[in-house]
């Protein structure tokens, strides 16, 4: 094959040199615009599970890499005059100058031609070539040629930071965040050769332009980030390299390849420094290009079989970044954590590495983690105990242990108003579908019973309806009969009386998102026959095709659906209920209110944010009313509609504290469904950002929830102070006894019911065979 790559960074000079090796007969060119020794920036940081897989593509050129690599364990986080060590991290820095210089030699070694100034500014002279390799970087002028098929999306970060080097050799990877007069400062440095380090400095753009660093030149940048950081630096100067201010791409194409041409590393996508993984996306996109030629007949069969394999996992990284640039980018809002959980929290911020990940590298550390979140929690259960605090749970089986060391973060106990959680977990909502003229029956008695025993802390029934027109379907659950408290009061009585978990009550409208089929069978497809009228907040049909136009809401209409809430809040106090949800969410009827996809009113209702949450807000004061004063009441919400003119992460920190001036005692956090034409974006605990940013913005307890399936997520999440509670739905159907088998797996003692004494010495063995995946 002749084989053309533009660009000698990473991925091209090592998808050039793989490919040669694999078959000799190749002619393979790599040009590179600059000059050989030319290069831009510092170190590169790899991990040891990196330099593994490049171990496994090449092991002659891991060797030739890995001879330069400075190897270290620790990350030092540097803040408010303490430094936090951690350990067992497993990284190595190089020069990104020694790198590209090995790979020239390798490449060079087994054949390839490699021309250097030669600007690629046209295809034409590639007419020949049986494939095109786009390697050219963030900014490719491939891609840009082939703008009428690739689509690329650039997202420019708000941050502002410089790429400099230092003399000094850090013997850890290490974080300072400094403030000065001008905002906070973080650095990002690590050593990457005997006397040299790379020191990135990042800050946000008011403390940037606040510094004049917007005006400065190299040499003033350097000068003044020295005087900054004298005091870290001990001494040693700064190195610049067209070391300028910038403000960090996100580069996202579709597809990657178009003919004979493929995109490989950042011409196809970028990833935020803060994961360091860019060259080794470069590099492994190469492992995976070369793989794809080599077992597929044709060139189209093959770059179409690289996009497949490569995407998801580029796509998953691209997620992990995003988390992790997020977190520097609201490193501000963390800034009164204590240093423990601050380290914590800065560690597992791109959400991949898990409270347990950090168990195994540094089980010291995670102790003091452990104890930290313990003691924080003592002191939040004790807090504003009066002496004749009502304790909930206290028969024999009920008690929680007293272990020696601190418990999971899971197994910490929350406390809202007089109601203390067991532990932070919660079988979140889940509507049945099979209510009999919207009684509970004997399904719901199992469903919730048997989570309650499997040990969630508390257990959430699920959306219940105000009203006979309020429900989602004719099969689902209400409140408001009297016959309806009794069905629920039947399942309250078990859980109370059988297990510590507690238990909430969901109340919801389904406004104009009402009347359809069930979930299984026609989730929000409007009733063939048997419907109802349905109200909003404006007529706007859910389905603009097919769905019914609701009526927009009068006085009256508020005035009755108010009622009905507070009715429905008197019979779940009467049921027995712990703790009273208010559904804001999922596009129902107080959730049409408040996103101004679904409000178009120009009345009092509609509008401003104040205005939208006006009928929210007395429905919440209603229902407050009726409510008892020693027990909580949550709200679920939607923090953003995943469409454009929607809500936005910052409408829900002003929604949140909206309903905490009105006595809210935690936000159920939860995203989209508002409308049907929704883009959201999907991935492991991908609503919980919008939980810690209001925790953190306004100082607010939250609830967590949407892909949180495992206890190490859970536990990430406490430790990390991301929520005050995890809700799992999904997990909790395929596991009822999803907090048990956590118990066990983490050696916590979760006592058992006296009906199962037996368990504490049963030992269960597991044998996994994942049949369906090899199918
Ligand atoms: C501040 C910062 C810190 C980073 N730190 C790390 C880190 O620690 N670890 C890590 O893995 N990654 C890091 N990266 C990312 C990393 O530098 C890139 O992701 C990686 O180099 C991508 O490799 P590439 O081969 O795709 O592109 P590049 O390295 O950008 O190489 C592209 C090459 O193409 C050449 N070229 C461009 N246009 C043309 C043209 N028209 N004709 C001919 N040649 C052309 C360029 O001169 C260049 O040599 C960092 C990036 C930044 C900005
Ligand atoms: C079967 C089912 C029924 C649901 N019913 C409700 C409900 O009644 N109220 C609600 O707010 N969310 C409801 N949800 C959404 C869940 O509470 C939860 O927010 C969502 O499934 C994401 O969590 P998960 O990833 O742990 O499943 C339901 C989800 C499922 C799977």
């Amino acid at each position: 094959m002749r084989i053309v790559c533009v660009g000698g960074g990473p991925g091209g000079l090592y998808f050039a040199m793989l490919m040669k090796k694999a078959d000799p007969r190749h002619e393979i060119r790599v040009l590179e615009r600059n000059r050989p020794d030319d290069t831009f920036g510092f170190g590169v940081v790899f991990s040891d599970a990196t330099m593994a897989g490049i171990a496994d593509a090449d092991s002659e050129a891991y060797r030739g890499i890995a001879r330069h690599l400075v190897h270290w364990d620790d990350i030092d986080v540097h803040y408010r005059g303490e430094r936090i060590t951690s350990t067992g991290h497993g990284f190595s820095g190089m020069s990104r100058h020694t790198l590209l210089h090995v790979m020239q030699q390798q490449a060079c070694a087994v054949g390839v031609d490699m021309l250097f100034e030669r600007e690629v500014s046209s295809l034409d002279a590639f007419r020949d070539a049986d494939l095109v390799v786009a390697a050219d970087g963030s900014n490719s002028t491939v891609r840009q040629l082939l703008r009428d098929r690739i689509t690329t999306t650039v997202d420019l970060r708000p941050n502002r930071f410089v790429w400099l080097g230092t003399t000094k050799p850090f013997p850890a990877f290490t974080f300072y965040f400094k403030h000065d007069d001008h905002g906070l400062w973080r650095v990002h440095a690590y050593q990457y050769g005997p006397d040299r380090s790379t020191f990135i400095v990042e800050c946000r753009e008011d403390t940037w332009k606040a510094s004049g660093m917007d005006r400065a030149t190299e040499h003033e940048t350097a000068a003044f980030l020295e005087r900054l950081f004298g005091d870290e630096l001990e001494g040693h100067a700064l190195i610049t390299n067209r070391s300028i201010w910038r403000q960090f791409p996100t580069v996202r194409t579709e597809p990657w390849w178009s003919g004979n041409v493929a995109l490989i590393g950042d011409a196809a996508h970028t990833a935020h420094f803060s994961v360091g993984s860019g060259t080794r996306m470069a590099m492994e996109d190469a492992v995976a290009l070369r793989d794809s030629l080599v077992g597929e007949a044709d060139v189209p069969s093959a770059l179409q079989a690289y996009e497949a394999k490569r995407r998801p996992q580029v796509e998953s990284l691209q997620r992990a970044a995003q988390a992790s640039l997020q977190w520097f980018e609201d490193t501000e809002r963390y800034m009164s954590l204590d240093p423990v959980q601050f380290t914590f929290s800065l560690l597992t911020r791109s959400l991949r590495i898990t409270h347990e990940d950090l168990r195994a590298r540094d089980p010291k550390f995670l102790a003091r983690v452990d104890d930290f979140v313990s003691r924080e929690a003592r002191r939040q259960v004790g807090a504003g105990e009066t002496g004749s605090g009502v304790v909930l749970f206290e028969s024999s089986n009920k008690t929680t242990p007293d272990p020696v060391s601190a418990p999971p973060p899971m197994f910490t106990p929350f406390r809202l108003r007089r109601l203390v959680l067991p532990n932070r977990v919660v079988v979140s909502p889940m509507c049945q579908y099979v209510a009999d003229d919207g009684t509970v029956g004997d399904w719901h008695l199992v469903h919730l019973g048997s989570r309650a025993m499997g040990g969630a802390g508390l257990v959430m029934a699920e959306m219940t309806d105000v009203s006979r027109e309020a429900r989602i379907s004719p099969w689902c659950a209400g409140l408001y009969r009297p016959e309806h408290a009794a069905a629920w009061q039947r399942i309250v009585e078990f859980v109370h009386r059988e297990t510590p978990a507690a238990i909430g009550i969901q109340l919801g409208h389904a406004g104009r998102k009402g009347a359809t089929g069930r979930l299984w069978e026609a989730e929000n497809e409007p009733l063939p026959e048997g419907g109802w009228p349905l109200v909003s907040a404006s007529p706007i049909p859910y389905f603009p095709d097919r769905s019914p136009v609701p009526r927009e809401m009068t006085r009256a209409d508020m005035d009755c659906v108010v009622g009905d809430f507070a009715r429905a809040a008197g019979l779940a106090r009467d049921a027995g209920f712990d703790l009273l949800e208010i559904h804001m969410a999922h596009g129902y009827l107080l959730a049409s209110f408040i996103s101004p996809l679904t409000n178009t009113r120009t009345d009092a209702y509609g509008g401003s944010l104040d205005n939208r949450m006006r009928l929210p807000l007395e429905v919440f004061d209603a229902c407050r009313s009726v409510w008892p004063d020693e027990k909580p009441m949550s709200v679920r919400i939607s923090a953003v509609d995943w469409a454009s003119g929607g809500m936005e992460p910052d409408d829900a920190v002003a929604v949140a504290q909206l309903l905490k001036s009105h006595g809210c005692d935690i936000v159920d956090v939860s995203a989209g469904q508002t409308v049907a034409d929704q883009r959201p974006v999907y991935g492991r605990l991908f609503q919980t950002p919008f939980a810690d940013r209001i925790r953190h913005q306004i100082g607010m307890a939250t609830m967590a929830v949407g892909n949180i399936s495992s206890y190490m997520d859970v536990n990430t999440i406490i430790a990390a102070g991301r929520a005050d509670l995890c809700l799992l739905a999904r997990a909790h159907i395929f596991d009822p006894y999803w907090t048990r088998h956590a118990a066990w797996m983490l050696g916590y003692p979760l006592p058992w019911p006296g009906q199962y004494k037996s368990m504490e010495r049963y030992r269960p063995r597991f044998e996994f065979r994942f049949t369906a995946d090899k199918a």
